[in-house]
């Protein structure tokens, strides 16, 4: 991956020395924060497992670098079952450094790095708030309550919605990456049963 410069923020493909910084970006998401209290050595060997990983399981993980420190991460996983589709699963910039565009080139060359892996189309479970980042990198969104669906022959589970969403994720953001990428259909989440959450 060719790294990018924009306003002294370096973007590069994570390493696995960087998985304990990563983690500690866990406090900014409400959905991990809450989850298991501090996370010890083993888990930041799991993260550091995952991100040795990237080439094979064609997961990609990004760092944003100021002045030698991490100052933000986007984590990607295809979408298995789902045709050539890619979740940009976690992005996290530090808080002194937001509405610097530090998103902006994080979502960017995760999506270029996608594109040219032959994918065709990203999603990201996004809040009121997040998905005004990927906006303005040029997504499209859903509203709240709805999903959205694609065709791709021999996939079983070409959609996004709300049953993947944490409660602090309340709609999806999407974005074709080619021309020649399926039409995506957004429409009402259909309720399929009366399981409480
Ligand atoms: C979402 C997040 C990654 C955005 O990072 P960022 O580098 O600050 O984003 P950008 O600088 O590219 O800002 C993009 C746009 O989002 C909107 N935005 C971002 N933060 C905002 C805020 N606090 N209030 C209002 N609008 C905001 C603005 O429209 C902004 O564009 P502008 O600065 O030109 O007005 C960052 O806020 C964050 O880490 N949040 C916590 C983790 C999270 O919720 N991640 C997303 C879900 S996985």
């Amino acid at each position: 991956m060719t790294s990018q410069r924009i306003r002294q923020v370096l973007v590069r493909k994570a390493k696995p020395r960087d998985a304990e910084r990563i983690n500690s970006f866990d406090r900014y998401f409400p959905h991990l924060a809450t989850l298991s209290g501090p996370k010890g050595p083993f888990y930041t060997q799991f993260v550091a497992g995952e991100i040795a990983s990237q080439t094979s399981s064609r997961k990609v993980v990004l760092v944003a670098e100021e002045k030698g420190l991490i100052v933000g991460y986007a984590w990607s996983n295809p979408l298995l079952e789902a045709g050539p589709a890619v979740d940009l699963d976690l992005i996290a910039v530090s808080p002194e450094m937001r509405r610097r565009g530090v998103s902006q080139v994080l979502i960017a060359s995760s999506v270029e790095a996608y594109r040219r892996a032959g994918f065709k189309i990203a999603v990201a479970a996004v809040s009121e708030l997040s998905f005004k980042a990927f906006e303005k990198a040029g997504w499209d969104y859903a509203p709240v309550g709805h999903e959205i669906r694609w065709e791709w022959p021999g996939a079983s589970e070409a959609w996004f919605g709300p049953d993947m969403l944490s409660r602090h994720h309340d709609r999806v953001a999407f974005l074709r990456l080619t021309s020649d990428a399926p039409a995506i259909h957004v429409q009402p989440k259909v309720q399929t049963g009366a399981i409480a959450k």
